[in-house]
């Protein structure tokens, strides 16, 4: 975001405080700060009273920087958390999810009852086909319960989830399988997307050509399209799971047992392993998802629009809201599967009462029109949430005008992969919200904002995020790495964790987050890392050398805009340059996935350096953004940047 973008979304600022009968009946009440602030340690020992403990833990935190321990000797299973604890308690007839397809007529309700027996079911299957404590399992599906069910049924049995989405490459899956050295694959034949089946064991066949170690997949039938079998190795779902007992007595495993692994885009090339455990990360999920979200389970329906295959999925999809309880909406398809009122079906027709999404989906839904919520009753939703990227006022505006009927508390949600759950949020009936600032940190949490050196700034003043304390669900580090974590997240601000953001507290102490200050991309909410594109665009044969950047989008956030080189050999220049960049384009959603395809590539015969040889992505992302150019004289050659801003208006290429 630019600054002139800030200062105007601060001038217009508008505060919405919270109602007295929302105030009355919420979850959280004013003295939760308080008590928190008391003795944070002892507030967060309380709040793992939410989970159903084998044995119950004695120990809090054990806090080594940046290594820290949660209630380390206690034992607990997650998936009893989630399911086996609720059917105990008389539950079983509750429905856990109403499932919406892509195609408005597939549908199907799940009860926990339900819901325990294929998490049992599955971990029959899995232990049959070999799945053992600790064994890496990756889960690349698309939105079908059996993705929820294989998730359950793989943390059932100790064993770790990488949880890849289903919009990722072979390239980048079979990557994420050789990083932590997953032996065991959980599929589907398919997806369906706007009525149309896309494939999906293809990308599996050919990740695995590369991935020797894996021993069995697993393949939910999902469209029925031909698929190519690997005898021995391949295992449909419905032949191996459906024949299994529906009891399976769980194991259960230490506070610190590892849970999942999670890859995301760092300031590198090469995606990072987060990797979270178990009883911290459950307590902080649950905890988060009862006060922010309000949750009353006996008559919430909410509907977290996010896809299994990103943190947001995993937290408020999966584990807090199976451990609070709660029925839930899961939808496969895209916001305009059917049309583009198809959102507003949705949550008519299921009552939802909780409706948790990301900005850049609002602008989206924005655009196409007031007109098509209009048309629907709303009137079951109660609480909104954003989270993934900063939201403009202007969208944070349309989402409580035109969905919340101006009457809904919004919580805009500030947290990361690595945070495992929410850090920054206001607190519904107790905050009183501004269009655009996460306004405060979570209870129990702590958070500055920090100068160069490390110092807070004042109200009023900007700097970088940090957090000041260790907290449940924070990332136990970098999955085969622990010097990358100390290095990446530790060593920029001694003793704090830095997050990456840029952030700036406002007059009255608010926090307003403003994006990443690294080389990470946000592109529709989803983590990109310049150098993982630029990595991918030079492996392209043609391409000498490139320079990403994220430049600001209405719709995205951020786009991605890449700068390139091109080799050249006699006869390229008669070579289309629209081809080309058309190809580069390709190869990029290949290597990576369509949603990393550069919104524009510019090819240059030169790019901005400095004198030591470093790229200039500021100047850069000037030139993307159309802003004046900043400081060049540290430039070899100043010249190439204005080169490069006529190059922009005259070869540039982008179709969305
Ligand atoms: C950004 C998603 C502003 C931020 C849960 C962070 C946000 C990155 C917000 C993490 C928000 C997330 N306001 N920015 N409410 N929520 N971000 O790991 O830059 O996919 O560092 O986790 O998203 O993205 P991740």
């Amino acid at each position: 975001m630019t600054e002139a973008k800030l200062e105007a979304w601060l001038d217009e600022t508008r505060v919405f405080a919270p109602s007295p009968e929302f105030a009355k009946q919420a979850n959280a009440q004013p003295s939760i700060y308080t008590d928190a602030a008391a003795d944070p340690v002892s507030w967060w020992r309380k709040q793992a009273d939410r989970l159903v403990w084998h044995k119950q833990p004695t120990n809090t935190l054990e806090w080594e920087i940046p290594f820290a321990k949660w209630f380390s000797d206690g034992t607990l299973n997650a998936s009893v958390n989630c399911v086996d604890r609720h059917v105990a308690a008389g539950k079983g007839d509750k429905v856990a999810y109403y499932w919406v397809g892509d195609a408005e007529s597939d549908s199907r309700t799940i009860t926990y009852q339900e819901l325990q027996d294929m998490v049992c079911q599955a971990a029959n299957a899995l232990t049959e086909l070999g799945v053992k404590k600790g064994d890496r399992v990756a889960v690349y599906m698309p939105m079908i319960p059996e993705a929820v069910v294989a998730m359950l049924a793989i943390v059932r049995l100790g064993a770790i989830h990488s949880v890849v989405f289903a919009g990722f490459s072979a390239d980048a899956l079979s990557s994420r399988i050789l990083d932590s050295d997953c032996t065991f694959v959980v599929t589907a034949d398919g997806a369906f997307r706007r009525g149309a089946a896309s494939a999906l064991k293809p990308a599996v066949d050919e990740a695995l050509e590369s991935c020797p170690n894996v021993k069995a997949v697993l393949v939910v039938k999902r469209t029925a399209g031909d698929v190519h079998w690997t005898d021995g190795r391949d295992h449909w779902w419905h032949e191996t799971v459906d024949r299994q007992s529906t009891s399976h007595v769980p194991e259960f495993f230490p506070s610190e047992h590892t849970m999942f692994i999670m890859y995301t885009s760092g300031t590198t090339a090469k995606p990072k392993g987060i990797y979270h455990t178990t009883g911290g990360y459950l307590t902080q999920v649950a905890t988060t998802q009862d006060y922010i979200f309000d949750l009353k389970p006996d008559t919430d329906i909410l509907w977290t629009a996010a896809d299994i295959g990103w943190i947001t999925g995993h937290s408020y999809i999966v584990y807090g809201s199976l451990i609070n309880g709660i029925t839930q909406v899961m939808y496969e398809g895209l916001p305009d599967s059917g049309g583009k009122d198809r959102w507003w079906k949705i949550i008519e027709q299921y009552k939802v009462s909780i409706l948790y999404t990301a900005p850049t989906t609002i602008r989206t839904l924005m655009k196409w029109g007031k007109e098509f919520p209009a048309g629907h009753d709303l009137s079951s939703l109660r609480l909104l949430g954003t989270v993934g990227e900063p939201i403009n006022p202007e969208a944070w505006m349309w989402y409580r005008e035109n969905i919340g009927g101006s009457r809904c508390p919004i919580v805009d949600t500030w947290w990361q992969t690595e945070t495992g759950a929410i850090m920054i949020t206001p607190l519904p009936g107790i905050t009183a919200t501004k269009p655009g600032a996460a306004m405060r940190p979570f209870p129990g949490i702590g958070v500055d904002v920090v100068d160069n050196n490390g110092d807070s700034v004042g109200n009023g003043e900007g700097g970088y995020l940090v957090i000041t304390h260790p907290w449940p669900s924070m990332t136990r580090g970098i999955y085969g790495d622990p010097e990358r974590y100390r290095e990446t997240y530790w060593s920029r601000f001694p003793g704090k964790y830095f997050a990456g953001d840029g952030a700036k507290r406002d007059e009255d102490g608010d926090l307003w987050l403003l994006g990443r200050i690294d080389d990470v991309m946000n592109i529709s909410g989803h983590r990109l890392s310049t150098t993982e594109v630029e990595h991918a665009l030079v492996g392209h044969p043609a391409v000498a050398e490139a320079a990403v950047v994220g430049a600001s989008d209405d719709t995205t956030g951020q786009a991605i805009v890449a700068f390139v080189t091109l080799r050249m050999s006699a006869g390229d220049e008669e070579k289309d340059q629209a081809a080309m960049i058309e190809e580069l384009r390709q190869h990029v959603a290949k290597v990576i996935s369509p949603i990393a395809k550069p919104r524009q590539i510019i090819l240059t015969p030169d790019l901005p350096k400095t004198r030591s040889g470093k790229i200039m992505r500021r100047l850069l992302r000037d030139v993307a953004e159309n802003r004046q150019l900043g400081d060049v004289t540290t430039l070899t050659d100043p010249t190439v940047v204005n080169m490069i801003a006529d190059l922009m208006d005259t070869h540039s290429s982008g179709d969305e």
